[in-house]
C-alpha cells in the first residue's frame, strides 16, 4: 500500500491563511485543489498535439539520438503531461511520476494506466528525493522549478539520483522579462473580459459570479506558489554549480507568449465550452505560427532572456 500522503481538493480558510507564508503548503493546497480539472484548463492532451509538444519541447532543450532512456524521473509531473507524453513519443520505456501534491499523483498515475505505459507515481519534494543515487538515466520536469524555493538544492538531488551519463531536461520555466509582460497581459485581458461581459448584451460570456470568485481566490494562491522566474544565464550557473557538464539554458516563445497569456486568460474568464473548437484551432495555428516566426526570425534578434519559456539540460560526468 502506498505510504503516500491523501489529497485535501478542499482547503479550509485556515489552511489557505496558512499557506499565505508556507510556498511548499501553498503548492500542495492550489495543485490539489486544481488536480481534477488541470487537463481541462491547460487544454491537455494525451494525443498527437501534446506528444507532438512535448517532443519538440524536449528536444527544444537537448540532443536526442532516437534510442530510449530506460528509467526516466518526472519532478513536478502534475498530471503527467510532460512524461506521459514523452513515454508516447518513445523518449523513455519506464517511468516515475511525482509531484509535491498527492493530487497530481493520483491524477498522473490514473492518466499512465489509462496509456498502459509502465509507471509508478510518488508524493516527492523536489529537495529531497526519496531515491537511491544513480537511479535513473533521466530527469525530466515541466513548469516546477520556478515553485521549488531552494533550485539549486533540487539541482543537486537531480543530479545524485541520475548516474554517470544521465541528462536532465526542464522545460516551461519563467523567464524574469517573459513573465512580467505575461502577467500585465494576462491581468488587461482579465479587467477586459470581466468588465465587458457584465454588458446586458454580452450576458452569455459571463462566466457565473461564484465561479469567477473561485478564479479569483486560486490567483491569490497561485502568487504564493509562483515564487522564481529565471534569467537564462543565472540557470546555467545554478546548474554547473551543481555539478553538470553540458550545461545550456535556451528560451522559447516572444511573440506567441504575447498570444498565448491573453488567450488563455480569456479562455478562463469566459464560462466553459463557450468558445468551441474553431477557437481552439485559432489559439493552438496561431500560437503554431509565432513560435515559427519566434525561432527562425526574431530569435536572430531579440536577447535570449526576453523570450517567455526557458529550458535547462545538462548531464552527469561519466
Ligand atoms: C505548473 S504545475 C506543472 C505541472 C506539469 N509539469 C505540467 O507541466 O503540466 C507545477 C507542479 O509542480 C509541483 N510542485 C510544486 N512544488 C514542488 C516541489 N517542491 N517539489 C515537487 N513538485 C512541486 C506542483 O504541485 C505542480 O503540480
Amino acid at each position: 500500500m502506498s505510504s503516500d500522503p491523501a489529497p485535501n481538493p478542499h482547503a479550509t480558510a485556515e489552511q489557505v491563511e496558512a499557506a499565505r507564508s508556507d510556498p511548499k503548503l501553498a503548492n500542495v493546497l492550489y495543485h490539489d485543489w486544481e488536480a481534477g480539472t488541470y487537463d481541462e484548463k491547460w487544454s491537455i492532451s494525451y494525443d498527437e498535439r501534446c506528444i507532438d509538444y512535448a517532443l519538440g519541447r524536449f528536444r527544444a532543450a537537448a540532443p536526442w539520438d532516437g534510442r530510449p532512456y530506460l528509467r526516466a524521473l518526472e519532478l513536478g509531473s502534475g498530471t503527467g503531461f510532460f512524461l506521459l507524453n514523452l513515454m508516447q513519443a518513445g523518449v523513455a520505456e519506464r517511468g516515475v511520476v511525482t509531484d509535491l501534491s498527492p493530487g497530481m499523483v493520483d491524477a498522473a498515475t490514473r492518466n499512465a494506466q489509462g496509456l498502459g505505459l509502465d509507471v509508478e507515481g510518488k508524493v516527492v519534494d523536489g529537495e529531497h528525493i526519496p531515491f537511491p543515487d544513480d537511479s535513473f538515466d533521466l530527469v525530466v520536469g515541466h513548469a516546477v522549478l520556478h515553485h521549488i524555493p531552494d533550485v539549486a538544492a533540487a539541482l543537486r538531488e537531480v543530479h545524485r539520483v541520475l548516474e554517470p551519463g544521465g541528462r536532465f531536461v526542464f522545460a516551461g520555466e519563467p523567464t524574469t522579462v517573459g513573465d512580467a509582460y505575461a502577467r500585465r497581459l494576462g491581468q488587461w485581458t482579465w479587467n477586459a473580459t470581466t468588465t465587458l461581459t457584465k454588458l446586458p448584451a454580452l450576458q452569455g460570456w459571463r462566466r457565473p459570479q461564484q465561479e469567477l470568485d473561485e478564479s479569483s481566490r486560486a490567483a491569490a494562491l497561485e502568487a504564493c506558489v509562483d515564487i522564481h522566474t529565471f534569467d537564462p544565464a543565472d540557470l546555467e550557473r545554478t546548474a554547473r554549480a551543481a555539478g553538470f557538464d553540458g550545461v545550456r539554458a535556451s528560451t522559447e516563445e516572444f511573440s506567441a507568449a504575447m498570444l498565448g497569456w491573453p488567450v488563455r486568460t480569456f479562455e478562463a474568464a469566459v464560462p466553459p465550452g463557450r468558445l468551441g473548437w474553431n477557437w481552439a484551432m485559432f489559439a493552438y495555428h496561431g500560437w503554431q505560427r509565432l513560435s515559427w516566426v519566434d525561432e527562425h526570425l526574431l530569435s536572430k534578434v531579440v536577447p535570449r532572456s526576453w523570450f517567455y519559456n526557458a529550458l535547462l539540460t545538462g548531464t552527469t560526468p561519466r
